[in-house]
């Protein structure tokens, strides 16, 4: 039986490779797309989850559009140095003719959880904002879910944004403490398990010439622009495979190994905001009161370790 998820998304170059490998996944049936401001602002999040669907013929898969601001503040400015200025490496494709759903995203989360209770799979690709007003408006479906996976969070290295913090969590991170702060099961794939594996620009090409789909030829075009910033920032010739990692692990968990923190968000605006801390060990909370932040908070698993050739080889087959 497939698993059904909901993919929350900001696309994003890696955004959309990760919605073309779900959709080529027969183990996943892709209930719906919500969508959240991130690498670039809402509106053309929403304008590229519907494009990406009618690439890949999919506009039959619904799509609500989410939260344009974090939970506190303006949008945050995005990354169109990263993804280009439409957030798809500047291919500057045609608007979609399908509309969104007239509910916000968090309704259409909390409806279709409600409507399969224990049976979905929640995969966040962008800030946690859609979760966390899922959390306040609708608290009662904390118990419903199956199960969350989250890119997002630099646990024992440095961030991406910033030398402190990752962008999903840096461009929300009050969401992410509250979302990190619930009872339900999370998998968090940060920056630790994403610089493990690295897509290759050559094998972009060979993915590029090996199908001609409308969806594989626009996310291989889109990736020409996401290897730049790759190219200049980095001393190699890939990219870090970050949102995709989300879709294997619903896969195939057994590519990943966990273990699991209680953790603690950076949630003010200083250096390290965004930061990801966990708490080690089994501390004497009675004696230490210095962490008390961490108390009452529920284990986290946390992605340390990938088959990094296994990962590839998964993805791959599904691309082409
Ligand atoms: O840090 C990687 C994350 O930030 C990915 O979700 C990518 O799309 C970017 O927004
Ligand atoms: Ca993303």
């Amino acid at each position: 039986m497939s698993k059904k998820i909901i993919i929350d998304t900001d696309p994003g170059v890696d955004d959309a490779m990760a919605i073309q490998f779900a959709l080529n996944s027969p183990e996943l049936e892709v209930l719906g797309l919500t969508t959240v401001f991130g690498n670039v602002k809402l509106e053309l999040c929403t304008e590229n989850a519907l494009r990406l669907l009618d690439l890949g013929g999919r506009n039959d898969i619904p799509v609500a559009a989410g939260a344009a601001t974090p939970l506190q503040g303006p949008f945050p400015g995005g990354a169109a140095f990263v993804h280009g200025e439409d957030g798809q490496g500047n291919t500057n494709k045609p608007k979609s003719n399908s509309k969104v759903l007239e509910i916000p995203a968090s309704e259409f989360l909390a409806n279709t959880i409600k409507k399969y209770p224990n049976e979905i799979t929640i995969c966040t690709l962008g800030p946690l904002t859609n979760l966390a007003l899922l959390i306040q408006n609708s608290p009662e479906i904390i118990d419903l879910v199956k199960e969350i996976i989250i890119m997002g969070g630099n646990i024992f290295i440095p961030g991406n944004i910033t030398p402190a913090a990752e962008a999903n969590i840096w461009a929300d991170p009050l969401a992410a403490d509250l979302v990190l702060g619930q009872s339900w099961p999370i998998t968090l794939i940060g920056l630790d398990a994403t610089h493990q594996t690295i897509l290759p620009n050559k094998l972009v090409d060979s993915i590029r010439d090996r199908s001609n789909s409308a969806l594989n030829q626009h996310v291989t075009k889109a990736y020409q622009f996401y290897q730049k910033f790759y190219n200049a920032n980095y001393e190699f010739a890939g990219t870090y495979i970050h949102d995709s990692a989300v879709i294997a692990y619903s896969i195939r968990p057994n590519l990943f190994g966990k273990k699991a923190f209680p953790i603690k968000v950076e949630t003010a605006d200083v250096v390290s905001k965004g930061k990801t801390w966990p708490l080690e060990g089994e501390p004497d909370f009675e004696n230490r009161p210095q962490l008390a932040a961490w108390r009452d908070r529920p284990a986290v698993d946390v992605v340390l370790e990938v088959d990094s050739e296994g990962f590839l080889e998964l993805l791959l087959s599904r691309l082409v």
